[in-house]
């Protein structure tokens, strides 16, 4: 799914309004009733609401929101900042309609913010998308107080103060919001890890933009949903056999770190590999034989890490190398070699993606189009430079992405996916259980399954992320997340699947 600019947001509006020849503000009681059903079933009527509205369309989804929550019983009371007179035509037609038992009161100056109770339920609406610079003033002002007053807030469409698609300027006050209610189609601004205590939960609700718009823009932003990910999922074969699944080979595991090759290895079986070669020192190989039944083991001469590359490497269709091998001069040998003479996939992972970031020349030799590289921001900095801010992170992974043709997943509450061409995706799936050792060895095993089985880098990477999410979402409801661990998602990788497939 794409991702949207502010500025196409407002084209997609102004062409919905033309294709379905209504007035704009139709599209707003669309925006309010939509935003009206969310609030219904989060707040019970017995909470007094407190919405705080804008000049703009903004304020004015706001004035209809509040309209719409009193008919359904909710003791509403509005605060307008700004001018009313400069407001926007909906803002004023909204304004009209307002029934008189809503007081709508006008914050003039600062003693007119109005003193909330200790548990206030507030509907921000004083600036969406069309915020064009930073708070100031009396808004500033009121932001700042409904931050330090406890309440639990909603932002319509955007939390107030915060840039819809690019960096807001340090030091700005922005509404901490609990929730975000996005019209629909997520905004930039909420996978970015540095919002999150202004954004909270977000969520999207429907207001039929015009979906012929939505497929003609252009972007290279993108959103996994379930959807686009059931399409790439590609069925098993009836007249298929462990050949057709492809024969991926997991360079992995280390003196002390053998748990990280038996993750990524039972991860890479539960996966759909058709067959798996594990390479690991040759201390591992009793517990790689236990652990791991379904694998066959080769071992390293050295015994405590990787120091070689197995003979006939050719005859493996992926290579997943990385999680537990640790950063021995043999081991930044064998890494080198890997690079100059596979002519395989190879997803690359922890202290490979250390080996290679520490060397320029291991990333000149990185075959290009054949390399998916899975770090966490650490690894990313180490590998691309070391960046502020999240924007110029996301900046850094297209660039590296696009010099060195190559993938990345970088991961983090919602992985961003990079792609030779430029494009990044954001994963929808997982949650903080997932912030646990090991479980990045097991997203190396499941994307090395699927690059196995012939799907092209890039939907390896869409789907591998989104069903590594999916299996800690799926554990989640049994295990919770303080006791989640990276075992738990591999026992999860199952269902995960299957759910795809429903
Ligand atoms: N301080 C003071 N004023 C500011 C600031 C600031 N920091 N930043 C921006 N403004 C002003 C802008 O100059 C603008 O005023 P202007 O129109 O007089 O130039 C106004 O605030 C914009 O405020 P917003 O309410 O954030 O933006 P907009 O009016 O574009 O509304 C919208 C955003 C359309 C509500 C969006 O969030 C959305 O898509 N909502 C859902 C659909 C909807 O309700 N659409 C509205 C009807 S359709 C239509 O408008 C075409």
């Amino acid at each position: 799914m794409k991702l949207l600019t502010a500025a196409q947001i407002r084209e997609a509006d102004a062409y919905t309004i033309q294709e379905e020849n209504m007035a704009s503000l139709e599209l707003m009681e669309r925006a309010a009733r939509a935003f009206t059903g969310w609030f219904e079933n989060k707040f019970l009527p017995t909470e007094e609401v407190f919405v705080f509205c804008g000049p703009g369309n903004n304020g004015g989804d706001g004035l209809a929101v509040a309209r719409l929550l009193h008919q359904r019983k909710y003791k509403v009371q509005v605060f307008i900042v700004g001018d009313t007179a400069k407001a926007s035509e909906d803002f004023k037609a909204n304004l009209e309609r307002l029934p008189e038992e809503v007081q709508a009161q006008t914050i003039e100056e600062e003693k007119d913010i109005p003193e909330l109770p200790l548990i206030a339920c507030v509907v921000d609406a004083l600036f969406g998308t069309g915020l064009t610079r930073p708070l100031t003033g009396l808004y500033e002002e009121v932001v700042e107080q409904l931050n330090n007053s406890g309440a639990c807030i909603t932002s319509i469409d955007m939390p107030s103060g915060l840039y819809t698609d690019s960096q807001t300027p340090e030091g700005c006050t922005i509404i901490k919001a609990d929730n975000t209610i996005s019209f629909q189609l997520p905004k930039l601004a909420f996978f970015l890890p540095q919002h999150e205590e202004y954004v909270g939960d977000w969520q999207v609700v429907p207001i039929g933009l015009s979906e012929q718009f939505v497929s003609g823009v252009e972007t290279d932003l993108y959103y996994t949903s379930r959807r686009d990910v059931q399409q790439l999922l590609k069925p098993r074969r009836k007249f298929s056999h462990k050949g057709t699944y492809g024969h991926a080979l997991l360079l992995c595991g280390g003196y002390g770190k053998m748990g990280a090759a038996v993750l990524a290895a039972r991860a890479c079986l539960r996966s759909g590999v058709g067959l798996l070669t594990i390479q690991a020192p040759s201390a591992g190989y009793t517990v790689l034989q236990t652990a791991v039944p379904e694998a066959m083991t080769l071992t390293d001469p050295n015994r405590r890490h990787l120091s070689e590359l197995p003979e006939a490497i050719d005859k493996f269709d992926v290579i997943g190398v990385g999680p537990g091998i640790g950063t021995e001069p043999p081991t930044k040998t064998a890494i080198g070699q890997l690079l100059a003479t596979s002519s395989h996939p190879l997803v690359i992972d922890a202290d490979a993606i250390n080996i290679i970031a520490g060397s320029d020349r291991l990333k000149e030799q990185l075959p290009k189009n054949k390399v998916i590289f899975t770090p966490h921001p650490k690894e990313f900095e180490r590998l691309a430079g070391k960046v502020n801010n999240d924007y110029e992170r996301l900046q850094r992974l297209r660039d590296f992405c696009q010099e060195h043709q190559c993938y990345i997943t970088l991961k983090g509450s919602h992985t961003a996916i990079g792609t030779p061409s430029g494009k990044v995706y954001f994963n929808t799936t997982g949650n903080s259980g997932m912030a646990t050792g090991g479980t990045g060895d097991v997203l190396t095993g499941v994307i090395t399954a699927l690059v196995g089985q012939q799907y092209n880098l890039e939907e390896a990477c869409i789907l591998g992320v989104y069903v590594h999410g999916l299996a800690g979402d799926l554990a989640l409801r049994t295990v919770g997340d303080i006791g989640m661990t990276a075992s738990d998602l591999i026992d999860h990788l199952p269902k995960a699947f299957m759910c795809l497939q429903q």
